[in-house]
């Protein structure tokens, strides 16, 4: 069984209302074209956009249920409501209709001090709320120089799951390797460092588990762009793309849609 294909919009700290309008408006204008071919080993493709909080309503109108773009938020509170100024929990977005959130951004975690313990409690309450969550992980540049890449990534893994059971995966559970290093630089992974540590990612899902671990779909991120897009997804264990600045143009976005629908992934192995 083939994966959900995932490309995702990820606009950080841009587009105000009206440009946001407009982006959305482009996406939602080009999809039908974009996803016209899809290669039958691309699965079923979903497309996404992630504005700022203040952006949501205004691309609201050009997102499901009447268009096919899914609208996120690129963050989510650990608790539903109460004391906490600033924050916005997963009912609050369900209610402006927002049907998932980017939890544990490198951004994030490196500017506004997100531990591994609030990833998590993040992560739970998207989860609990219904909502999609798209869970980020990734190294900085000093642990890849220093071989230690996938064992940051597995601790991130650990940390962010470690009250999480079985059961509580399904589809909903979209995980995204974006190195930190390649976040934009402009200097993206070779799809042979994206397709290994995919493949780590996916087997230590497949230990902690089992079957609801191993279908997860797992998503590039970092310098993702219209002319590299194809060869990243075509290397395997590639299930799509968390994109940053090339999202913030409907014509690079939908390019990289085209690019990711359309391309042939090898069969599976084992
Ligand atoms: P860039 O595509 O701008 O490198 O950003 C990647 C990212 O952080 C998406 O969440």
């Amino acid at each position: 069984m083939s994966r959900i294909t995932w490309i995702l919009g990820n606009w950080k700290q841009n587009h105000r209302p009206p440009a946001a309008e407009a982006c959305a408006k482009g996406v939602a204008e080009g999809l039908t074209e974009a996803l016209r071919e899809p290669h039958p080993s691309a699965g079923e493709v979903r497309v996404g956009i992630a504005p700022p909080y203040l952006s949501l309503a205004a691309a609201r109108p050009f997102t499901r249920p009447g268009h096919g773009t899914w609208l996120l938020a690129q963050d989510v509170a650990a608790q539903d409501e109460g004391a906490f100024t600033g924050e916005v929990g997963p009912r609050m977005l369900g209610d402006a209709g927002v049907e998932g959130a980017i939890v544990g951004h490198s951004e994030r975690r490196a500017y506004y001090g997100e531990d591994d313990a609030a990833v998590a409690a993040k992560l739970r309450s998207a989860l609990g709320g219904g909502l999609v969550c798209v869970l980020c992980v990734g190294e900085r540049l000093e642990a890849r120089d220093a071989g230690e890449h996938e064992s940051t990534v597995i601790s991130q893994l650990s940390a962010a799951f470690s009250d999480v059971s079985p059961d509580a995966l399904d589809e909903r559970l979209v995980i995204a390797y974006e190195p930190v290093w390649a976040i934009g630089t402009g200097r993206t992974a070779s799809p042979q460092q994206a397709s290994d540590m995919h493949r780590t990612i996916r087997a230590w899902m497949r230990e902690r588990f089992g079957s609801a671990g191993v279908d997860r779909s797992i998503l590039y991120g970092g310098s993702v762009k219209p002319s590299n897009a194809a060869e990243l997804v075509a290397v395997g264990d590639v299930d799509g793309f968390l994109v940053g600045g090339a999202s913030l143009d409907p014509d690079s976005f939908l390019a990289i849609v085209r690019a990711a629908a359309t391309t042939a992934r090898p069969p599976e192995a084992g």
